[in-house]
Formats: C-alpha cells, structure tokens, sequence
C-alpha cells in the first residue's frame, strides 16, 4: 500500500516537472508590449533603468577583471559561475529559452516566472489563472538566491529597503 501511494505521489511529481518544461522564457521585449504604459506603471522602463536589466555589462567592469584576474577566471561574461546569478538566459536550460536574450541580464521572468503559458491578456488579468500558467509571486527567499554570500560582492540584503529600490508597481491595480 504504502509502495504504491508513493509510486503515485512520484507519478504526480514527474507530471509537474513535465508540465513546468512547458513553459519558455519568452524575454522582456514580450513583456515590454503590455508593461510599458506610464499610466500602468511602465514597469519595463523602469527595470530597463536599473542594476538587474544591466547586470551583464557588470561582468566585464573593472571590477570582474580584476577578480578573474586574482582568482584564475579567463573571462567572467563566459563564466557560469557568475552567469548563473547575473543573467536569467544563461542560469536557465537551454530548451527552455524561447526567445529570451543573454544580454537582458536579470530579467523580468526570474522574478515573474517563464511567460509563455501566462502572456495573454485574459489569463494575465487574474492572478490566480497566471499563476496556475507559470506566474511567480516574487518573495524575500527568490531574491536571496541571488543576494547572498556565494557572491563576490556580496553586501548585506534588507529585503524591504531592497524592494523599494526596484518598485515598478502598477498605480490602477486594486
Ligand atoms: C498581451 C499583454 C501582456 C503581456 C505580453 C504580458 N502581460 Fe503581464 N499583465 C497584463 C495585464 C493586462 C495585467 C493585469 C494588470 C494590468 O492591467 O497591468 C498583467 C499583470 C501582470 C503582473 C501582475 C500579476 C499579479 O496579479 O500579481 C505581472 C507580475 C506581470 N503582468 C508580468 C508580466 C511579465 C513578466 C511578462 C512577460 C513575460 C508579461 N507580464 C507579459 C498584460 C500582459
Ligand atoms: C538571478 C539573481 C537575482 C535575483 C533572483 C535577484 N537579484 Fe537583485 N541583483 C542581482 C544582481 C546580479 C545585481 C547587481 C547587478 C549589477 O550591479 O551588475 C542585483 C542588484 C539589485 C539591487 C540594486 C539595484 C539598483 O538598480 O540599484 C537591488 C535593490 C536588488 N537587486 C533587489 C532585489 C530584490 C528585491 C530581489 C527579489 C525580489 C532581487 N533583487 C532578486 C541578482 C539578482
Ligand atoms: C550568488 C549570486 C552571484 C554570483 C555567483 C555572482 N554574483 Fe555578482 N552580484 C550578485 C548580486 C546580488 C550583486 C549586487 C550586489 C549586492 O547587492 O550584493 C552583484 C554585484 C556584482 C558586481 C557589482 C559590484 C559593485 O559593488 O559594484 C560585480 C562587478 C559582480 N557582481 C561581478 C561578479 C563576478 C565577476 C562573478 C563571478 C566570479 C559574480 N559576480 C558572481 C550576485 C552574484
Ligand atoms: C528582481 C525581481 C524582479 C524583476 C527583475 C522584475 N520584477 Fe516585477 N515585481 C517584482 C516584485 C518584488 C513585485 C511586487 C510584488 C508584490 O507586490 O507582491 C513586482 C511587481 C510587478 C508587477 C505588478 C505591479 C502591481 O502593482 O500590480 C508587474 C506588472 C511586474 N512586476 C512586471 C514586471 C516586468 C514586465 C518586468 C521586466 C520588464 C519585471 N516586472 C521585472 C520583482 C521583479
């Protein structure tokens, strides 16, 4: 009995994992045709302004040279050891980049989830269908993938200042 509840209980989870196959990254340029309204908050203006849609270009500043140089890194914008945290097309598997490009840095679908399945504007428009389609309601323990330790320039995370740094919210959302 107890054998065939977790074949069950297995079988549901390799169901699960095929269906998030399902979902690609579809890039911010997607995004960008519905999110980039000033009167619902233009959220793909103001991300394209800020430190994660530039994180790339930090892996070949002064300060990625010198560390590759100290720690044998022949060169940090090939390195996966530091694409995986500066950049959401290198950090995810390659059948799952529909459309995305290497060069968004930290992109919308890291926070947001993979928007293939939650694009359209019907599902879009309640939470609850985007999030059964892929949707990702961004906390404190997604960012901290990121902000923490491991990397090189790591400096202490207050989640809330944080937030506020990258607000992009919408002003008509209830
Ligand atoms: C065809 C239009 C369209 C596209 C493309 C689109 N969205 Fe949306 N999105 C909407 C609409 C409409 C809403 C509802 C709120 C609003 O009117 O802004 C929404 C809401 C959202 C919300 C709030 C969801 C919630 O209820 O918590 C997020 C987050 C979001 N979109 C992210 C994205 C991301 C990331 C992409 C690209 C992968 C994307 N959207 C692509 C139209 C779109
Ligand atoms: C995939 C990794 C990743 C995730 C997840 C992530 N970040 Fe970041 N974040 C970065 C990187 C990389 C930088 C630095 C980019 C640079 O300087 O090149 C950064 C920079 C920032 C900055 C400075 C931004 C600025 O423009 O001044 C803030 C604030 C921030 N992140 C907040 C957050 C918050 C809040 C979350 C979660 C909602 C989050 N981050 C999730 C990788 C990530
Ligand atoms: C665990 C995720 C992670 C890894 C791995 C990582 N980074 Fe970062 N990196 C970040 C985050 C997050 C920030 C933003 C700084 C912060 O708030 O902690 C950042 C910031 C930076 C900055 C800007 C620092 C500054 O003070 O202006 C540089 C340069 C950088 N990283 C280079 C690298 C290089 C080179 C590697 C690989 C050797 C690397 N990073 C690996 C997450 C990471
Ligand atoms: C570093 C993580 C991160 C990135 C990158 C990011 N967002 Fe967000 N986004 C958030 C967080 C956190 C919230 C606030 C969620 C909440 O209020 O619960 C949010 C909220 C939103 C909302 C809802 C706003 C509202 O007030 O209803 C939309 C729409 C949205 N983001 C779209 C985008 C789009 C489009 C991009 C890329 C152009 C993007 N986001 C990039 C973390 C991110």
């Amino acid at each position: 009995m107890k054998k065939l509840f977790t074949i069950a209980v297995m079988a549901i989870f390799s169901i699960a994992a095929l269906n998030a196959q399902d979902y690609k990254y579809i890039g911010a340029p997607k995004c960008k045709m519905c999110h980039n309204k000033p009167a619902t908050g233009d959220q793909y203006g103001v991300w394209s302004t800020k430190l994660h849609a530039n994180a790339m270009k930090s892996l070949s500043n002064e300060l990625s040279m010198e560390y590759a140089k100290k720690n044998g890194i022949a060169d940090p914008t090939k390195e996966m050891s530091c694409l995986k945290c500066h950049s959401t097309y290198y950090a995810v598997d390659a059948s799952l980049r529909g459309g995305i490009n290497p060069n968004e840095g930290v992109s919308c679908e890291t926070c947001h989830g993979p928007g293939s399945k939650y694009k359209s504007p019907a599902i879009m428009r309640s939470q609850e269908a985007s999030i059964a389609a892929g949707l990702i309601v961004p906390d404190k323990a997604l960012c901290e993938t990121c902000h923490n330790p491991e990397n090189p320039f790591h400096k202490p995370f207050n989640y809330e200042e944080a937030l506020k740094l990258i607000a992009h919210p919408n002003p008509q959302a209830k």
